[in-house]
């Protein structure tokens, strides 16, 4: 099997990790920790970061330290991961939702001005599977009516929108560092923010909010969501190769937009004049007319030994927010498409020139048969 996804880890991650061991250092206190941190806000251009155990949390610890009160709106994409849209719920927030652009597949900001409520407190955007999101609107937006912008760059390291990172662009931006992801640290995540104030919240809400002075007296209830040395050793070491990782996605990009561009049965990722995409993962949307949908294209893959993943179903089409009585007869037509129609193919930073052959092959043999 062809897999859709796998870490490349080097002899740098197995030393930092070693000293972890042989030091004793295998908490969540230790010079990594501090050194990753350092060099995560650095590449994005933020002055504050604070490493967390994964994006999830990430999320939510920035909701929780922006205050939001019950009730508050949130402005997000359909199409995203559940952790945005958990995030505001779990503190009595409301997902306020935008449907997808056709071409980037990130929100489509032309339709968040008329979402804009007194209860809007933030705008969530996501950059999907490596592309930026269009700042610019977002942030004249978020000036005009006083709202936060907390960026999910969670899919977009190293992602650039006007020659500026993703991850630099909001107030606040978090990221996860899982094992798919561009930089890894096993498990965890990073939340970077521009004001120092916020940033001493979230490092008292990461440590149960412990206070310097008085260790077991709270004024405050925290979470335990440190991230462990080891798995900043790891993300360090990662960080030092970036570089050779984004270069790795595009290659893997340009390789699969050859094969692939003369199939007029597939929509292929785009890069908007305005941006830099990372390719993440590579993602394809298949034409209702080949009358498959990507249930059915996935499964044919996978005769041919090709693993690929579904796109995100639209927060509007979860039951778990029906239930709670959101979303209902809420219709995002891009996002749904997407969703039934999208996914994406084998892209991780391990492919090989004769594995993105193969799967190229299979795929002109659905196609061409
Ligand atoms: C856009 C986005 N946000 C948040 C997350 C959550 O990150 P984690 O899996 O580290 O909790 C993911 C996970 O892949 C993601 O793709």
């Amino acid at each position: 099997m062809i897999p859709v996804n796998e870490p490349k880890l080097g002899e740098k991650e197995v030393e930092y990790v070693m000293e972890c061991l042989r030091t004793g250092w295998i908490s969540s206190a230790g010079k990594y920790i501090e050194e990753f941190e350092r060099c995560w806000a650095e590449y994005c251009e933020m002055p504050q970061a604070i490493a967390v155990s994964n994006g999830t949390v990430a999320l939510e610890a920035a909701v929780a330290c922006i205050d939001l009160q019950p009730g508050d709106e949130v402005i997000m994409p359909a199409f995203t991961i559940i952790s945005c849209a958990l995030a505001v719920v779990e503190h009595g927030g409301v997902p306020v939702l935008v449907d997808s652009d056709p071409d980037t597949w990130c929100m489509d900001v032309d339709q968040i001005a008329p979402k804009i409520t007194p209860r809007t407190r933030a705008i969530m955007p996501v950059h999907i599977y490596g592309h930026p999101v269009d700042m610019d609107p977002i942030r004249a937006l978020a000036d005009m009516h006083g709202l936060l912008i907390i960026e999910d760059a969670a899919e977009a390291h190293g992602a650039e929108y006007k020659g500026r990172r993703c991850g630099g662009l909001g107030d606040i931006s978090c990221f996860s560092f899982y094992a798919n992801k561009i930089v890894t640290t096993g498990e965890g995540g990073m939340i970077l923010a521009r004001d120092e104030v916020l940033a001493e919240k979230l490092r008292a809400y990461r440590n149960l909010c412990f206070r310097p002075e008085r260790r077991f007296y709270h004024t405050d209830l925290g979470r335990n969501y440190r991230m462990t040395n080891i798995q900043a050793a790891i993300g360090l070491a990662q960080v030092r190769e970036i570089e050779s990782h984004l270069v790795h996605k595009r290659w893997m990009a340009e390789a699969y937009n050859n094969n692939l561009k003369e199939l007029s049965q597939l929509q292929l990722p785009v890069e908007k004049a305005w941006a830099r995409n990372v390719y993440w993962m590579y993602g394809l949307v298949i034409d209702e007319s080949t009358g498959m949908d990507a249930v059915e294209f996935a499964r044919r893959l996978r005769e041919y030994k090709v693993e690929t993943r579904p796109f995100f179903l639209g927060m509007h089409e979860q039951p778990v927010f029906h239930k709670r009585g959101l979303f209902l007869e809420e219709h995002y037509p891009i996002a749904e498409r997407i969703a039934r129609q999208g996914l994406y193919l084998p892209s991780g930073l391990t492919l090989t020139e004769e594995q993105l052959d193969a799967v190229c092959r299979a795929i002109k043999v659905l196609f061409l048969a």
